[in-house]
């Protein structure tokens, strides 16, 4: 049973300023909820009740956010306006946040490697909220964890892209054993078109297993100088086992304005408007 899930959630979210100059990015709203309680509420429901934080400096707004707003509660208590508080009350109850900061900027990799004291030796899950994920059945990492239970090695989930886009992700190539499950074999991170295994690219969702610290803390900077946890996975992949799994359901990529508006209207209309 996997009980723990990483969010980083440092980055500057440059794309979205001025909104994103004093506010988190995570706390953009697709319509009434921020992103990163998206994130949170897929980790709780598949059954990662420990949300792990590598937050930054600018970062409180999310710290916040999970824990009570005393002030508010007392105002609107028994008023009709609780029910605003219902999903925000259900994350607190079932969840524990804890919290450590990231004080530079180095990458994803070092990102992960800075929570490595907020998870210990045991495996965990990773969201990148920017990538919002739905689907009307199980959510995606719901959808992985079950598939760690047959496979017991980290796991990426990964989308067919359209090939002129795989720069902007890390990219794998594997054989694959099952309809939408692949024995990765290699991993690229941000190739160019012409030098991409293929247009797999990896969505942010991830379950890993805890021996990617050892591996991260030997890992040079590689892509845009970054300490890059594709190229973790790489040589975990190289030394044991990755496997990579075409997830159900849709996802959003609300790093972008395109993609945070189209993530905008599909809720409105499909969950918010049916509320
Ligand atoms: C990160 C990862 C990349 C992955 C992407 C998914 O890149 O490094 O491998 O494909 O998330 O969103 P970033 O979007 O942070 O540049």
């Amino acid at each position: 049973m996997i009980t723990k899930c990483l969010f980083p959630v440092a980055g500057y979210g440059t794309r979205f300023l001025p909104a994103t100059k004093s506010m988190p990015k995570e706390m953009l709203p697709v319509v009434n909820k921020p992103l990163v309680q998206y994130g949170v509420e897929e980790a709780l429901e598949a059954g990662m009740t420990t949300c792990a934080l590598v937050t930054g400096r600018g970062k409180r707004a999310i710290a916040d956010h999970f824990d009570i707003s005393f002030e508010l509660e007392h105002q609107i208590s028994g008023t009709g306006k609780e029910r605003y508080l219902d999903s925000i009350r259900n994350v607190l109850d079932k969840g524990v946040f804890t919290m450590v900061r990231q004080r530079e900027m180095k990458g994803l990799g070092h990102a992960i490697l800075t929570g490595e004291s907020l998870i210990g030796h045991e495996p965990f899950g990773v969201v990148l909220s920017d990538d919002l994920c739905l689907n009307d059945g199980p959510g995606v990492l719901s959808q992985m964890a079950e598939l760690y239970r047959q496979f017991r090695c980290s796991i990426v989930a990964i989308q067919e892209v359209p090939m002129e886009d795989v720069n902007k992700y890390g990219v794998i190539a594997g054989e694959a054993l099952k309809d939408g499950v692949y024995r990765v074999d290699k991993m690229v991170e941000k190739p160019d078109p012409a030098d991409a295994p293929s247009n797999l690219a990896i969505i942010g969702r991830y379950i890993l297993t805890p021996d990617i610290f050892d591996i991260l803390r030997e890992t040079e900077p590689g892509a845009n100088g970054e300490i890059q946890l594709t190229d973790a996975l790489q040589t975990q992949a190289q030394r044991g086992c990755v496997m990579a799994y075409r997830f159900k359901g849709r996802r959003f990529d609300c790093g972008s304005v395109p993609g945070f508006v189209e993530a905008t209207n599909y809720v409105y209309e499909n969950i918010y408007s049916n509320q």
